[in-house]
């Protein structure tokens, strides 16, 4: 039998401004996903938070996309959101950007990470989930676990991976898909994936036999809403071991804490920081971006576990060396490369102070008009 592991994630408000979901609206979630699971809708789920998103881990029967568990997701948001309203959270019910629930999530405003899969005997997976950040986050250290041996020594050491994956890519301003093999286009992959916040793995799968081995959600809020409305804090499902990254591998390509768009007002380049579920909440300059890693056994399609794979010594000086990068940054304030290109700040609330200014500027006789952009860089060099 086949079984789904659905990650499904919404910010519907939080503690003391946009810091971390709080308990009570998690409580009142469960409840309606213990209903669920009474009525048999989904077999088993794990309810969690990174920051200022909830975020439910969820085993069922049922597929991607469908319609009776993402409406009893959609119902335990809503409910978690009412809660969220009564406690006087900040933000409450941000990220549900529609009032009634038609066919599945999918544009509603939460982020969806889906995967049907034939069980393994042991089948060992991970969910990753990141706050202030986007899903585009996650190509480096996808690319590093499947695609790059310094990182992942089955590649060479494996019969198994030795074949490669398939790297499905979502161009999110196109609203197009295309399929690049590893390692033969590896460097045609990199070309599109360097650009995180316009191509994003969404799925890998292993070229042998096309098991699927990783899905990130990737909806775009502000893409979604037409205007700014918070980072879409991502989440993956990275499944391990025999004959794909080992549960060390993936977690490896986490050491260094490399810089994501995000952080503060989703408007400024900061380290992504692994850390425990206790440490979980976004302080500092609304961050840094913080990442949680749950591990996970499925059995006869139930969760057994997690285990907080960060909680864990090995990931300090990670830590210290986000740390370290996070001061650095800072120092640059309100200038790039800590804030983000222009054409990115576009979908922030910059273009409405720029607004402002419209109307000061006066031409300059014996210039000559070049475009700002580099994707429309063809008039610019004549
Ligand atoms: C970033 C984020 C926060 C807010 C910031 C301002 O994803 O959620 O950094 O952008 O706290 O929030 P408002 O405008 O709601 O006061
Ligand atoms: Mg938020
Ligand atoms: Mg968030």
């Amino acid at each position: 039998m086949k079984s789904t592991i659905s990650v499904l994630k919404a910010d519907i408000g939080s503690l003391a401004g946009h810091h971390m979901v709080h308990p009570d609206t998690i409580a009142v979630a469960t409840k309606v996903l213990s209903e669920g699971k009474k009525q048999g809708i989904i077999n088993d789920f794990y309810p969690t938070f990174v920051g200022d998103d909830m975020e439910f881990i969820i085993s069922h029967n049922r597929g991607e996309l469908d319609q009776r568990v993402h409406e009893l997701v959609w119902n335990a948001l809503k409910e978690a959101a009412s809660k969220a309203k009564e406690l006087g959270l900040y933000a409450a019910g941000q990220d549900l950007l529609s009032d009634s629930f038609s066919g599945n999530l999918k544009g509603m405003g939460p982020g969806i990470a889906e995967m049907e899969i034939e069980e393994r005997p042991s089948e060992p997976f991970v969910v990753f989930m990141a706050d202030k950040t986007e899903p585009g986050a996650f190509n480096l250290p996808l690319f590093k676990m499947f695609a790059d041996p310094f990182n992942t020594a089955g590649l060479v050491i494996d019969p198994a991976l030795h074949d490669g994956f398939k790297f499905e890519i979502l161009d999110v301003y196109e609203g197009e898909s295309i399929t690049l093999n590893t390692p033969e286009e590896s460097y045609d992959l990199l070309a599109l994936i360097g650009t995180p916040d316009r191509y994003i793995i969404r799925r890998i799968y292993r070229k042998q036999d096309n098991m699927l081995a990783a899905v990130v959600t990737t909806e775009r809020l502000n893409l979604i809403a037409g205007k700014y409305v918070g980072k879409d804090d991502p989440a993956m499902i990275v499944r391990v071991q025999h004959g794909l990254p080992a549960l060390g591998e993936t977690l490896e390509a986490f050491t260094v804490p490399y810089l994501v768009a995000g952080w503060m007002r989703g408007s400024h380049y900061g380290p992504l920081m692994p850390v425990s579920q206790k440490d979980a909440r976004a302080t500092r300059f609304d961050g840094p971006p913080r990442l949680v890693g749950l591990g996970f056994n499925l059995k006869n399609g139930r969760l057994v576990g997690p285990s907080d794979l960060f909680d864990d010594p090995a990931f300090d000086e990670v830590r210290r060396t986000a740390n370290i990068i996070a001061d650095y940054m800072r120092r640059h304030g309100p200038f790039m490369p800590h804030r983000l290109e222009p054409q990115v700040m576009e979908y922030t609330t910059l273009p409405k102070v720029m607004e402002r200014l419209k109307g000061r500027f006066k031409k300059e006789e014996g210039t000559n008009k070049v475009k700002a952009s580099i994707y429309t860089s063809s008039e610019t060099n004549e």
